[in-house]
């Protein structure tokens, strides 16, 4: 069926400045980690980014290996484009990623000149794309010097297959140190994706939300709803099909009793708010400005209209703030620690 995108959706939506670019994000945008691989419908994945558009999402981020199998989610990101998208390109920020493994042999993973342009080619073919708005390092390589691998964003944005670079899981001394180099090549370091939720708070922590501030750097947080788990979709047990089912990133062993308790306790706070527990998880990231836009993941179109009214709401008391402290404890969920610390052991993303 043709598809004619709401009329109403930029009024939908609050579009947020990224860092001192001239980029606009939405406060809400769309990954494509999950729910766009083979193991789902196409017409699902049609009608999860029919509905974000709708909605004023205007942005949507992929990597070279989402899936299953790798490569397939930017696929079928490309036949969406074509039959749904195809008069909106100008209205759209697409962005990819290369870091983590995506083929065979020496050249197919982390952060050398030769993998990131191989990779943002491969990616633009899968898409049926010229440029993506954003290309992305994926994560920081301790083996290829930073010279090199912030080169090859230099080079992908100055030869076109890129408009803007950007960096995902730095720690925040390493990201002073990558935009330095970037600032010195000519190319800003626009944005930094990192992982952040009330349950994962490691770029507080790490000083990476105050030195992106700093540096003028916009950001996107990924997994603002902690993979589902910041949502009420596991307080009556875990439903077939969702995440937790699935073996993959979101561990059985995060859903403790211990932690759904806290979960129903930080339910009982959004519904006080007039909120879902999703929308009030989206408002918290959003919540002092120093993050540009919310990155979520959704499995069905309604969990995307439910995320989108999050923007109805953006603004806690420090009571609030204070009630929610108490029950968001989580820290041992964060499967990109390691990314921004290590090589060993690094999550597969
Ligand atoms: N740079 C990196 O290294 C990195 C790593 C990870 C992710 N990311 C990016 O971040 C994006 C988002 O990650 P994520 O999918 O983990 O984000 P998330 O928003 O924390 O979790 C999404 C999941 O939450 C559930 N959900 C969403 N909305 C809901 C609602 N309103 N009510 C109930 N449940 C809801 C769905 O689970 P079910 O599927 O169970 O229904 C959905 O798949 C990815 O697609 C990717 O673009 C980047």
């Amino acid at each position: 069926m043709s598809y004619a995108p709401s009329a109403e959706r930029y009024s939908k939506m609050i579009y947020n400045r990224c860092g001192r670019s001239g980029l606009k994000m939405p406060a809400i945008s769309l990954g494509l980690w999950h729910n766009f691989g083979a193991d789902t419908a196409h017409a699902t994945k049609r009608a999860i980014c029919q509905t974000a558009f709708d909605h004023g999402i205007t942005h949507f981020d992929l990597a070279n290996n989402y899936g299953p199998p790798p490569g397939s989610a930017e696929a079928a990101f490309g036949e969406i484009l074509r039959t749904d998208l195809a008069g909106y390109r100008d209205e759209l920020i697409i962005s990819s990623k290369a870091g983590y493994l995506m083929w065979d042999g020496p050249y197919g993973e982390w952060g050398s000149r030769k993998y990131l342009i191989a990779s943002c080619e491969q990616s633009l073919k899968r898409m049926g794309l010229d440029y993506v708005d954003i290309f992305y390092s994926h994560r920081f390589d301790p083996d290829t010097p930073l010279e090199e691998t912030m080169g090859a964003l230099d080079h992908i944005v100055r030869s076109g297959k890129a408009l803007y670079a950007g960096i995902s899981s730095y720690n925040s001394q390493r990201t002073k140190q990558a935009a330095a180099i970037l600032k010195d090549l000519g190319t800003p370091c626009v944005i930094h994706q990192p992982s952040y939720n009330m349950l994962n708070r490691w770029v507080e922590r790490d000083g990476l939300k105050d030195t992106l501030k700093d540096l003028g750097i916009g950001s996107i947080a990924f997994t603002p709803l902690a993979q589902g788990m910041l949502t009420n979709k596991y307080l009556g047990g875990v439903p077939a099909g969702s995440r937790a089912t699935q073996g993959k990133s979101l561990k059985a062993d995060f859903l403790s009793d211990k932690a759904i308790e806290n979960i129903a306790k930080l339910n009982e706070i959004a519904n006080n708010r007039g909120q879902s527990l999703a929308q009030m998880a989206i408002a918290w990231v959003l919540r002092d400005g120093g993050i540009t836009t919310a990155l979520i993941g959704a499995s069905r179109p309604e969990q995307v209209t439910d995320c989108a009214g999050a923007i109805g709401n953006l603004d806690f008391s420090p009571e609030e703030l204070a009630e929610i402290d108490i029950y968001a404890d989580g820290e041992n969920i964060n499967l990109w620690a390691q990314s921004s610390e290590t090589k060993d052991g690094a999550a597969q993303r």
